[in-house]
């Protein structure tokens, strides 16, 4: 698709791909603290990281779809669970009871410490659970990924129903 903008100069932009997606998140993919979330369960089966990896396609391809800044959304919705505690650990207390208002301020602390952040995405990690959270998304993208996020949980959660559901 060919859109001009002001000065009249053409831009391209491409259709989405996966090779696209691919590269940029190649840095944070590769990184070894963001594979360890690969030994971390979300959603019922579902590894971390593979919620992370669908949360930030589903981004890509509406950001991408809705001429957005499909980058930066795409990178923090990579980066939105950046976290490694067990939520569902009864021996913390409170663990359960205050994961999704604290969670959102650890992962943006883990993902600063080792990736550079523009503001769309710190915004998008630190207010991806809105509405739990009150505080505002600033940015159109971040209410991309509040949306996309709901919508990868609940289907993550409902497949692993109907497999536990499957025998009876
Ligand atoms: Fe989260
Ligand atoms: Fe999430």
């Amino acid at each position: 698709m060919n859109i001009t903008n002001e000065s009249n100069t053409s831009l391209t932009v491409s259709a989405p791909s996966i090779m696209e997606f691919k590269s940029i998140i190649k840095d944070i993919t590769t990184n070894s603290n963001v594979l360890a979330l690969k030994e971390r369960s979300q959603h019922s089966n579902n590894s971390r990281f593979y919620h992370c990896l669908c949360v930030s396609y589903y981004t890509y391809l509406v950001c991408k779809k809705l001429n957005l800044d499909y980058i930066s959304a795409t990178r923090g919705a990579m980066l939105h669970d950046f976290y490694f505690y067990d939520w569902r650990d009864k021996k913390v207390e409170g663990q359960k009871r205050f994961h999704a208002f604290r969670h959102p301020r650890i992962a943006l602390n883990n993902a600063n410490d080792l990736f550079e952040l523009n503001d769309v995405e710190k915004d998008i990690i630190l207010k991806h659970m809105w509405p739990l959270t009150f505080s505002l998304p600033s940015y159109r993208e971040s209410y991309i990924v509040t949306l996309v996020d709901k919508y990868c949980a609940t289907h993550e959660v409902l497949k692993s129903l109907r497999k536990k559901f499957k025998n009876l």
